[in-house]
Order: C-alpha cells, then sequence, then structure tokens
C-alpha cells in the first residue's frame, strides 16, 4: 500500500533530511514513524502526504509512483489521505460542524448528506454536543479530536497524523491514541510521526524508527 524505496530528500540549501529510506507499510498497518528531533519524521511525512517531493526514490501509494506524478493529479491521490498535521489549522471564522464539513463541500457533497456525515465523525471523536461552538472555545485535546473528524470524515484509507498528541496533557493524549486504535482497529492503515514515549511503549503496531535521516 505504501512502498518506499531509497527514498533521499535534501532541502534547498543542500540538508539531506532522509537518505536512502525503504520501507513497506501494508493495507490495515499501524506505523509509527519515530525518531529524535531532527530525525527526519516530518519529512517523511510530507513525502508521502506530496507536500514535498524526494529528491530521488520512489514513493508509490495505493499502486501509484508519486514520484512520476504530475502536479495536476497530487489532489487526487491525496483522498486516500486524512491528515492531520501540526500546521494545519482549524478555521476560527465557523462553528466545529462547519470545520468538519468542509472537505466534503469541496468534493461537492449535497448540504444534508454532508450534515449527517459531519456529525457522525463529531460523534465518533466525542464532539458531537459541541457541533455548534467555534473551535476556539474547545481545549487543545477537544481541538485535535475536531481536526481528526475533519480528516476521517471523507473516510480516508490511510490516516497521517504529525505529532498528533504533542502539547496535549496525558488524559487529552490517551484519547487521542484511543481514538487511532480505534481507526486501525476498523481497517484503516495508520501512519503517526510520533515522539510520545506513551505512545511508543504501548503501541500494538510497528515502529519505523528514523536517526538522522536514515531507517535504523
Ligand atoms: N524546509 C526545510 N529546509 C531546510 N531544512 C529543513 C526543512 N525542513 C526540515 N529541515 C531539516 O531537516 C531535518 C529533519 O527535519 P524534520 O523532518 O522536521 O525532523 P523531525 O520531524 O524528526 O523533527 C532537520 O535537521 C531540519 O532542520
Ligand atoms: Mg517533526
Amino acid at each position: 500500500m505504501i512502498v518506499a524505496n531509497s527514498l533521499t530528500k535534501r532541502y534547498p540549501g543542500g540538508f539531506e533530511a532522509l537518505s536512502g529510506v525503504s520501507f513497506r507499510i501494508g493495507a490495515g498497518e499501524m506505523v509509527l514513524i519515530t525518531g529524535h528531533s531532527g530525525a527526519g519524521k516530518t519529512t517523511l511525512v510530507k513525502l508521502i502526504a506530496s507536500i514535498e517531493r524526494p529528491t530521488s526514490g520512489s514513493l508509490v501509494v495505493n499502486g501509484q509512483n508519486l514520484s512520476a506524478l504530475r502536479r495536476s493529479a497530487i489532489p487526487y491521490v491525496r483522498r486516500h489521505f486524512g491528515m492531520i498535521f501540526q500546521d494545519q489549522k482549524l478555521l476560527f471564522d465557523r462553528s466545529a460542524l462547519d470545520n468538519v464539513m468542509l472537505p466534503l463541500q469541496i468534493v461537492g457533497l449535497p448540504h444534508r448528506e454532508a450534515v449527517r456525515r459531519a456529525q457522525a465523525a463529531l460523534d465518533k471523536v466525542g464532539l458531537l454536543a459541541r457541533e455548534k461552538a467555534n473551535p476556539i472555545a474547545l481545549s487543545g485535546g477537544e481541538q485535535q479530536r475536531l481536526a481528526i473528524a475533519r480528516a476521517v470524515v471523507n473516510r480516508p484509507t490511510v490516516l497521517l497524523a504529525d505529532e498528533p498528541t504533542a502539547n496535549l496533557d496525558s488524559a487529552s493524549a490517551q484519547d487521542i491514541r484511543t481514538l487511532f486504535a480505534d481507526f486501525h482497529r476498523v481497517g484503516v492503515t495508520i501512519v503517526v510521526a510520533t515522539h510520545d514515549q506513551s505512545w511508543i511503549e504501548h503501541c500494538q503496531g510497528n515502529a519505523l524508527r528514523l536517526d538522522h535521516g536514515r531507517v535504523v
């Protein structure tokens, strides 16, 4: 499902953030990308999401070689993914429900169906009672759960997240870990970059550990 072969990423300026990274993530697997700060976790997540392109090597997602893809095809590949990134902000000028409905409106789902699906996603993350709230009125953990609802509302086959438990208290972090485990249980492929020690220690899935841009 996600196959990387000798992936290398060199940023402008010449710094090599990933060097010869190869791995295979099967459908329905849960994989944690771990490693020290600066190891290349975020870079790898961005390559998988087609936010950045590899300098060399190949990355195949659902049979499509991302490195050979035309730019115009990238949005279609991204639809396989639900993405939760640290810099992906919620919109504070609209309600929680409207935030979750946005991806459905982009693909043109009829309004009533979009409301129904967005409410189901909010229910899944325990926020249905807060559907009318502005995200600014939600706690950090609730905002992260809202971001997860928005990421899964399109029913992606892969959930891709970068440090989703960072900056959360331990109870909220546990809620987030449990949510990811729930999605894994129903067959969603999970790829999470994290340095969350309790997650790494208790995770059922596999770890892909990076050290200075190499898999160890
Ligand atoms: N846009 C960029 N330009 C130059 N260097 C970058 C860029 N993004 C990340 N890096 C460098 O690449 C290395 C890996 O970064 P990153 O993938 O963010 O690691 P991690 O998420 O594991 O902390 C770091 O040394 C970082 O400074
Ligand atoms: Mg990072």
